[in-house]
C-alpha cells in the first residue's frame, strides 16, 4: 500500500465535520483533493479511487444514523480495495449506528477500512451541548490516531495484513424519520437568496427565499448557521423542548472512539 494521494470527502452543513476531516487528511499530505457532498448545486459525486490513494470520509450524526442525503451523495463512489479512514461527528448525545452504517457503505464499494472513529463535536442544534470540542484533550486523541494509521499504513507497505476494524452500532439501523424543527426567516430577512444557494436539500425556494419545504428539509441548521443577516430561526418554543431535552440527557462529557 503506496499512499500517492489523499482525498478528503465530507458532508458538513455547519462546518464541524469539514474541520475534522481536513485536519485528518492534511495530516498524511499536503496538496489534499477535497469533495464536498454538502453542496446541492454538486450532488451526487461519480468518482473512482485506486488502491494508491488515501480517502478520508467524514459524515455527521442525525438521530444515531448517517444523514440520508450524505447517503445519497455517495451511492456513485467506487473503490478498488482503497484505503478509507471514516469519521462521525456527533454533539457528545450518541452516534448509535452512524459509523457502523458508514462502513458498510463503503465497504460494499469496495473500500478497506483502515481507521474508523467517533468524534464529539459542539451540538449543531444546541451548541451549549458539546460546548468547546474538540478541546486539547480530543486533539491530542486525534493526533494519536493519526500515528497509529501510519504505522499501520507503513507496516502493510511491508506486506502486513491489515488488522481488521471493529465499531459498535447493529443491524438493521435504528429507524431515523428527522425531526420537526425546521428554520424559517424573520423580519431581518432580506431576500438575498443565500440560503437558498447553501442548502443542502434544496429546501428553500431562491425565488421566495422566506418560504421553506418542509418536506425538504433536513433541520441542519445550515441556513441557521450562516444567514448573512442572521434571519433564519426555528420555533423558540419546540427549541427551548429540545434544548432543555439534550441538557439533562447530554451533560457528561462523552468520549471520542477509535478503532485502528
Ligand atoms: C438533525 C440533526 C440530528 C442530530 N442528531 C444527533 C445525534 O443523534 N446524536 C448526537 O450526538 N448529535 C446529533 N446531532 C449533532 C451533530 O451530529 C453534530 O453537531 C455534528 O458535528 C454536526 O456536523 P456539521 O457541523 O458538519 O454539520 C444532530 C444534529 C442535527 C442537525
Amino acid at each position: 500500500m503506496n499512499i500517492q494521494k489523499v482525498s478528503a470527502i465530507y458532508f458538513s452543513p455547519t462546518g464541524h465535520t469539514r474541520e475534522l476531516v481536513k485536519y485528518i487528511a492534511e495530516s498524511f499530505a499536503s496538496g489534499v483533493q477535497f469533495y464536498n457532498l454538502t453542496s446541492y448545486e454538486q450532488g451526487v459525486l461519480q468518482k473512482s479511487f485506486s488502491a494508491e490513494e488515501l480517502v478520508v470520509l467524514g459524515v455527521p450524526v442525525y438521530g444515531g444514523r448517517i444523514p440520508a442525503l450524505a447517503a445519497e451523495r455517495m451511492a456513485q463512489l467506487k473503490g478498488q480495495q482503497t484505503p478509507v479512514i471514516i469519521l462521525v461527528t456527533y454533539g457528545n448525545r450518541d452516534y448509535e449506528d452512524a459509523l457502523l452504517e458508514l462502513k458498510t457503505i463503503l465497504e460494499e464499494k469496495q473500500f478497506v477500512v483502515v481507521g474508523a472513529a467517533a468524534l464529539v463535536t459542539e451540538h449543531s442544534i444546541v451548541h451549549e451541548v458539546g460546548y468547546d470540542r474538540p478541546d486539547k484533550r480530543d486533539w491530542r486523541q486525534i493526533d494519536e490516531f493519526v500515528s497509529q494509521i501510519k504505522i499501520k499504513l507503513d507496516k502493510a507497505r511491508e506486506g502486513q495484513a491489515l488488522s481488521p476494524i471493529h465499531v459498535k452500532g447493529n443491524q438493521p439501523f435504528r429507524n431515523y424519520n428527522g425531526i420537526p424543527l425546521k428554520p424559517k426567516a424573520n423580519k431581518e430577512c432580506v431576500s438575498c437568496g443565500f440560503c437558498a444557494r447553501e442548502c443542502p436539500a434544496h429546501a428553500i425556494d431562491p425565488a421566495h427565499p422566506r418560504k421553506t419545504d418542509k418536506k425538504r428539509c433536513i433541520s441542519c441548521m445550515r441556513c441557521v448557521t450562516y444567514c448573512p443577516q442572521q434571519a433564519r430561526y426555528v420555533n423558540k418554543l419546540l427549541m427551548k423542548l429540545v434544548a432543555s431535552k439534550l441538557k439533562k440527557s447530554c451533560s457528561q462529557r462523552r468520549e471520542n472512539d477509535f478503532s485502528v
